[in-house]
């Protein structure tokens, strides 16, 4: 267990009390379940930083690891996002004559090919062996390493400061934070912009959406702590632009402290967290509260479901489903498999509750009455692709905004 470091060593005001919890992307062999490793999974919430983050979290070297089973290129939303993301960074005033590119945890590379393509000096960074590779295979130089400061240092003297380092789904991940904002600090050029988006803490309390909490995800920013932990490393938020991905995300630039404008949006995101009391020990009470009262609601939906005899499948065997289903106790009992498209998965059971999951194939095959949208955050793109088992009377379960039958 990695007791990470606090952003200004403050202590945490306890939030959530998840019990144990496995790794949220620990899909397991039956053969690997006796030595299963599960930690203590709580939130706690700092008065000072106003970061909202886990309390622990497994070492690192546990969960990104050659193995690693999340492709970012699977899902068709993702892919056409990343696009776009690399084409406003190509297009934006930060960029110069022979701009250097760094990106934090490129994965598959489903970034940084767009970049790569059009021959700019570029650097993946990104400690999962086996993601990569394959982000090697289209064309993107990478190191497997996890970035730190002293990563930063090395990566400047061979390659140079950097124009742009960016990151997506990344950062919240990472346990040092402080080591990581002063590397970034130290790799960028005066002029340079760190961007980077991960899920938001606005959307998870407004939305009671607990799943985005598991193991991988340390933190969950917010315009305000993130503005508060970087301005310890002379970096300041001149953007901060709201997405959709991960089911509400945001993207934070931040540059040199004086060099660019604040765009005005800032103010108003900064404002709008502080209506929504992101600031407030209460706040994440309530949140606790709601959690709570999302449990209850959707077991009893579940097993009220079961007894009159009907199906449940899993729809999409994400990390988020982990939390989800080690916390509400749900098993085999109530969900018979969970269908996926990545074949990784396929044929290896859930973290923690070891539900079999099984190829996309059987929930086309087997046409359960209902299917648990655990995949909420791609919906849209999914009830799209589902046209046909809606028409044939089948029903997708939510439990985001609040646990309904869609
Ligand atoms: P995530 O991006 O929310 O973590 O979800 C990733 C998992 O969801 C991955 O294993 C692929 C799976 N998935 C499906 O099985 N079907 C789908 O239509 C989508 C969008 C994802």
């Amino acid at each position: 267990m990695n007791k990470f470091c606090r952003v200004d060593g403050s202590e945490l005001i306890p939030v959530n009390d998840f019990g144990l919890q496995p790794l949220g992307n620990g899909f397991l062999l039956p053969e690997q379940t006796s030595d299963e490793y599960f930690f203590s999974m709580q939130t706690g919430f700092s008065q000072s930083s106003l970061m909202f983050q886990l309390l622990d979290q497994p070492n690192p070297e546990q969960m990104f690891h050659e193995n690693y089973a999340f492709f970012s290129s699977t899902s068709l939303q993702m892919s056409h996002h990343f696009k776009k993301f690399a084409d406003g960074i190509l297009e934006s005033k930060f960029i110069t004559d022979d701009p250097f590119i760094v990106e934090l945890g490129c994965n598959d590379g489903i970034m940084l090919k767009h970049i790569a393509s059009k021959s700019i000096r570029h650097l993946g960074i990104e400690p999962s062996v086996n993601t990569a590779l394959e982000a090697n295979k289209v064309g993107v130089n990478t190191l497997s390493e996890f970035f730190s400061s002293e990563l930063a240092t090395k990566v400047q003297s061979k390659h140079g400061q950097a124009d742009v380092i960016f990151s997506a789904n990344v950062m919240c991940h990472i346990p040092d934070i402080n080591d990581i904002a002063s590397g970034i600090s130290d790799l960028l050029k005066k002029s340079g912009v760190l961007v980077f988006e991960d899920p938001y803490l606005g959307d998870v309390i407004k939305k009671t959406s607990y799943d985005q909490i598991y193991d991988e995800h340390v933190f969950l920013f917010s315009a305000l702590s993130v503005s508060n932990l970087f301005s310890r490393y002379g970096l300041e938020l001149i953007n901060a632009e709201p997405q959709k991905t991960h089911g509400g995300s945001m993207r934070y630039t931040l540059a040199h402290k004086g060099v660019y404008p604040i765009e005005e949006n800032v103010q108003t995101i900064l404002q709008a967290e502080l209506e929504l009391g992101l600031d407030k020990a209460e706040t994440y009470k309530a949140f606790d509260e709601n959690v709570r009262k999302s449990k209850n609601d959707l077991v009893k939906l579940l097993s009220d479901i079961k007894s009159i005899g009907k199906s449940i499948a899993g729809y999409a065997a994400t990390s988020k489903s982990t939390t989800i289903l080690n916390y509400c106790g749900i098993g085999g009992d109530l969900i018979d498999y969970i269908c996926d498209t990545t074949p990784l998965k396929h044929n290896t059971l859930s973290p923690g509750m070891h539900i079999p999951v099984v190829p996309y194939q059987d929930f086309l095959d087997r046409k359960p009455d209902y299917a648990f949208l655990f995949a909420w955050n791609h919906a849209e793109e999914i009830l799209a692709k589902e046209n046909t088992y809606l028409q044939g009377g089948g029903k997708f379960i939510t439990h985001v905004p609040s646990v309904n039958v869609l």
